[in-house]
């Protein structure tokens, strides 16, 4: 293949163009009437009562947790608050706990769909443990259902970070709706996207001013002095939600190509050498992108690379980062197979809503050689 093709883009037209040229021509950039018709938007997209913007999911997790009052106990010392998260997920998502003061504890995935194990989830709960942090992955949906029982049964918060997760649905109730907070990202590579930029889903007006304050220098108004708590600035701008709405004004089309793409890629590599991961719940999976399973996930990566084709690998454990060798701050004592296991053999293949049946067709013919 001559030209190269990128494992994942974003999907632009004019639309973007008129809704970015009307703020700027407003003249106000700050976050106005723009982010007040993308929450509108989002919360009816995904049923969600309540949606608060901010600079990124990364952040957005971060509110979830201080709203919840995780986090700011000790680190030192074993009465830190435990958050429970999935082993393979970005940095962001343990980071983000780091960042609010809580103990990230780390636990094993299901080979089968790459998102955390429920009963290993069981077994890391101790006196300490505040919240579970399930991460939906690719287009697809952690095991939620289990995951609240096991919350409710334990007095547990659930954050769901959803950062990939826009349009995905389970029996019809989207992700992050489940929780008491859902964590969406906008940025660059995501399947609607204004380059950086997040969104809190929640269901009460409490926890939406709660996330509201932390991100507006803990004030509920612009412009007001008084400030009635501790906050930050994770604000967003109108510049974005202008993008972020003429994504979402085509989030029908977007996933309806993402299904197609992989309904496609699942026909040529029928009885091929590789095969895909499975979801044992009725999901609506929007495949933001479509993976498959090799005996080497590096060595297909090197073929489809001499082809100018670009392929991503599964994000790297996070109990082999170097980032959190040796550090006490993160529990990391689990066994953590599945997840080796998987980084060995998963790869994303190019999944952007502009492929065409002969680019597709194309990587395939390269994956079967
Ligand atoms: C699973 C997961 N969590 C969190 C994040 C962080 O999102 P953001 O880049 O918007 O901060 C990402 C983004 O890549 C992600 O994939």
């Amino acid at each position: 293949m001559n030209k190269p093709l990128l494992q994942i883009s974003p999907y632009f037209d004019e639309q973007e163009e008129i809704e970015l040229l009307e703020v700027v021509r407003s003249i106000w950039l700050i976050e106005r009437s723009k982010n007040d018709l993308l929450e509108k938007i989002f919360s009816e997209f995904t049923g969600a009562p309540f949606s608060v913007t901010c600079s990124n999911a990364s952040v957005g997790i971060f509110m979830s947790l201080i709203a919840c009052g995780i986090g700011r106990a000790s680190l030192v010392g074993s009465e830190a608050d435990e958050v429970i998260v999935p082993d393979i997920t970005f940095v962001a998502t343990i980071n983000a706990i780091l960042l609010a003061g809580a103990r990230p504890v780390v636990v094993d995935i299901n080979e089968y769909d790459a998102h955390i194990n429920v009963v290993n989830i069981k077994k890391a709960i101790t006196k300490n443990t505040k919240a579970i942090m399930p991460v939906h992955l690719y287009g697809g949906m952690a095991d939620i259902v289990a995951i609240q029982e096991l919350a409710d049964r334990n007095n547990l918060v659930i954050i769901e970070d959803a950062a990939q997760a826009v349009g995905v649905k389970l029996d019809g109730r989207h992700a992050g709706t489940f929780g008491r907070f859902g964590v969406f990202s906008l940025y660059g590579n995501k399947i609607i996207t204004c380059g950086e930029g997040g969104i809190v889903v929640c269901q009460n007006a409490d926890d939406r001013d709660k996330i509201y304050r932390i991100k507006n220098h803990g004030r509920l108004k612009k412009g007001a002095f008084i400030h009635e708590e501790i906050g930050y600035n994770f604000s967003f701008t109108d510049l974005q939600a202008a993008v972020a709405i003429a994504q979402m004004k085509k989030i029908n089309y977007i996933i309806s190509r993402k299904r197609a793409i992989n309904t496609q890629y699942r026909e040529l590599l029928k009885n091929s050498r590789v095969s895909f991961l499975e979801s044992p719940q009725n999901i609506d999976e929007t495949f933001w992108f479509t993976n498959v399973l090799c005996d080497d996930a590096e060595e297909m990566a090197n073929k489809l690379a001499i082809e100018n084709i670009q392929s991503r690998r599964l994000f790297y454990p996070i109990h082999l980062q170097p980032c959190y060798k040796n550090k006490q701050l993160i529990q990391l004592d689990g066994e953590y197979n599945n997840a080796d296991k998987l980084f060995k053999r998963l790869l994303s293949l190019p999944s952007s809503v502009s492929l065409t049946a002969d680019e597709i067709e194309s990587v395939a013919s390269v994956i079967k050689k």
